[in-house]
C-alpha cells in the first residue's frame, strides 16, 4: 500500500515541485539557469559550425535498454553502478534507463540501420537532456543538457586534430569563452591498457590500508578510476603512480604525437596530462577535457575522446570513432552571466485610444510579416500603462499610434535605449518595418 502510495506521487496538498536536480529554463532564466535565449544562442552556434564540420543532425530516443549502457559506459562506472533512472516497463520483464549520455544511442543507432554500408564515414551530432542521478551542486545538475558529436570510421589522428580545432575555435571564438584550457592525454590500446592496469594494481595494491573506500575499490574494480580521485590522503600515493606512458605501443605514441603536431601547427594550446582518465569505459588512445576557470568544482565543459572498441563490443565489426559532448549548462557559466542580448520586441507600438487599437494590430501583423519581433500590449490600458509594458519587455523601439499618426499615416519612433526620437521622422507606415531594420542593422 506504502508503496503503491509511493509510486503514485504524492497527493497531499503541498506544492508539486521540479524534481531535485531538474531546472525549469524560463524565458529570463532563474535561480541557476540562464534565459532561453543564451540557451539558443549555445545551440545555434553549434549547429552553424557542425554545419560547417559537414556534421549531420541525429536524434535518438531517451530511453534505451539498460544492457547498452552497461555494454557501453562499463558496469564498474559510477554512472552505470549508481547514477541511472532505471526502471522496468509495464510488463515487468525488460529494464529500461534514462540516457546518462548520448554516445551509447547513436552508437546504437549508427549499427542497428547499417549506416556504416551507406558510407564509411559517419559525422553525426546531437543535443538534449541526459539524466544521472548525481550529488547536486553548482554545475552538476540529475538533468541537464549536452550537444555531442560523434565522428565515426575514421582511424588517423587528423580526425582527432580536426574536432579538437573545432572545439577550440567554437568554444574560444564562437562562444567568447576564453579562461579555457585543453587538457590532453592517450589511454593506448586494448593490451596498453591492461599492461597499464596490471601496473598500476601493483603499485596501489602496496598502499591499501592508505587509499580512501572508494580507492580501494577501484583498486579492485579498475584501478584507472583511481588516478580521478580527488581526497587529499589519496594525492601523495596517486602523484607517484606510474604512468600510461610506460605502457604505450609504438602505434599508440605515434598517433598522439601526430594529433599534437597537427594541433601545434593550427595554434591550439594544449595541456598533456598524463594522469587524465575519464568517468566512462570506452575510450582509448585520445582523451579529451576542456576546463573552464572560475567554475569551481564542475570545471569541465566539455569532454571526449576515441573509442575504438566500441562497436565492436556491441557485436559489430572493428570501427575507429571519436567523440565530445559539451554540458550547456556549464557553457553558460563560463560565458559569464552577461544577458545582454535583449529578446525583447524589436518595435513595440502604444494606442492612443479606442480607435488606435485596431489599426496598431494590423501594424503589429504587418511588421512580424516582414520578419521583426513585433508587439503591442492588448490589454490596451493607458499610454502611461502601454509604456510600462514595452519597457518591460526590453523593447528596441516604441511607436505611439494616435489620431493625428492615423490621419497622416506616418509615426515618429523611440529609440528606448537612448530614449530619444530618430532623427528623420515621422516616417510613413509603409517604410516603418524597412526603417526599423535597418536601424537594427547599423547597430544604432
Ligand atoms: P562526460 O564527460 O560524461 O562525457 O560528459 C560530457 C560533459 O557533460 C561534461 O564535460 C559536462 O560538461 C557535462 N556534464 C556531465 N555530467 C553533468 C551533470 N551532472 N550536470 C551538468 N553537466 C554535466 C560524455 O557524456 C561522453 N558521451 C562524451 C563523448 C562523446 N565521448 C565520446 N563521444
Amino acid at each position: 500500500m506504502k508503496k503503491l502510495k509511493r509510486l503514485k506521487g504524492s497527493v497531499d496538498s503541498a506544492k508539486i515541485k521540479a524534481v531535485k536536480g531538474m531546472n525549469d529554463i524560463l524565458p529570463e532564466g532563474i535561480g541557476v539557469t540562464r534565459p532561453v535565449g543564451e540557451w539558443q544562442r549555445v545551440e545555434d552556434v553549434f549547429r552553424r559550425v557542425f554545419g560547417l564540420y559537414a556534421y549531420q543532425e541525429v536524434r535518438t530516443p531517451v530511453i534505451e535498454e539498460t544492457g547498452l549502457y552497461a555494454r557501453v559506459i562499463g558496469e564498474a562506472t559510477d554512472i552505470v553502478g549508481k547514477e541511472m533512472y532505471t526502471f522496468l516497463d509495464r510488463g515487468g520483464k525488460k529494464s529500461f534507463s534514462l540516457r546518462p549520455e548520448g554516445t551509447a544511442g547513436v552508437v546504437r543507432a549508427y549499427m542497428e540501420h547499417s549506416v556504416s554500408s551507406r558510407d564509411p564515414i559517419t559525422k553525426w551530432w546531437y543535443s538534449g537532456p541526459m539524466y544521472r542521478y548525481e550529488r547536486v551542486q553548482a554545475g552538476r545538475y540529475r538533468q541537464f543538457y549536452q550537444v555531442g558529436a560523434e565522428a565515426i570510421g575514421v582511424a588517423e589522428p587528423t580526425i582527432d586534430a580536426e574536432l579538437l580545432v573545432m572545439l577550440d575555435g567554437l568554444l574560444r571564438r564562437e562562444l567568447g569563452i576564453q579562461d579555457v584550457e585543453l587538457y590532453i592525454n592517450t589511454l593506448g590500446d586494448g593490451k596498453d591498457r591492461q599492461d597499464y592496469t596490471a601496473a598500476l594494481r601493483g603499485y596501489l595494491g602496496k598502499y591499501l590500508a592508505e587509499l580512501c573506500e572508494d580507492c580501494s575499490r577501484r583498486y579492485e574494480v579498475n584501478p584507472l578510476r583511481a588516478l580521478d580521485c580527488k581526497v587529499a590522503t589519496c594525492q601523495p600515493i596517486l602523484e607517484a603512480a606510474p604512468l600510461i606512458e610506460g605502457s604505450l605501443s609504438l602505434e599508440a605514441r605515434k598517433h598522439f604525437e601526430v594529433v599534437l603536431s597537427l594541433l601545434s601547427a593550427r595554434n591550439v594550446q594544449v595541456k598533456i596530462k598524463p594522469r587524465l582518465v575519464r568517468g566512462l569505459d570506452y575510450y582509448n588512445r585520445t582523451c579529451f577535457e576542456f576546463v573552464a576557470g572560475g567554475l569551481g568544482a564542475q570545471n569541465t565543459i566539455c569532454a571526449g575522446g576515441r573509442y575504438d572498441g566500441l562497436v565492436e563490443t556491441l557485436g559489430g565489426p572493428s570501427t575507429p570513432a571519436i567523440g565530445f559532448a559539451a554540458g550547456v549548462e556549464r557553457l553558460l557559466m563560463a560565458m559569464g552571466a552577461s544577458s545582454s542580448a535583449s529578446d525583447g520586441p524589436d518595435i513595440f507600438y502604444v494606442a492612443v485610444g479606442e480607435e488606435a487599437i485596431p489599426y496598431c494590430f494590423n501594424l503589429v501583423e504587418e511588421a512580424r510579416s516582414s520578419g521583426l519581433r513585433a508587439d503591442m500590449d492588448l490589454r490596451a490600458g493607458s499610454v502611461k500603462s502601454q509604456m510600462r509594458r514595452a519597457d518591460k519587455q526590453k523593447s528596441r523601439f516604441v511607436a505611439v499610434i494616435g489620431d493625428t499618426e492615423v490621419s497622416v499615416g506616418a509615426v515618429q519612433l523611440k529609440d528606448m535605449r537612448v530614449g530619444e526620437l530618430v532623427d528623420g521622422g515621422p516616417f510613413e507606415f509603409s517604410v516603418l518595418p524597412q526603417k526599423v531594420e535597418q536601424l537594427l542593422e547599423d547597430g544604432e
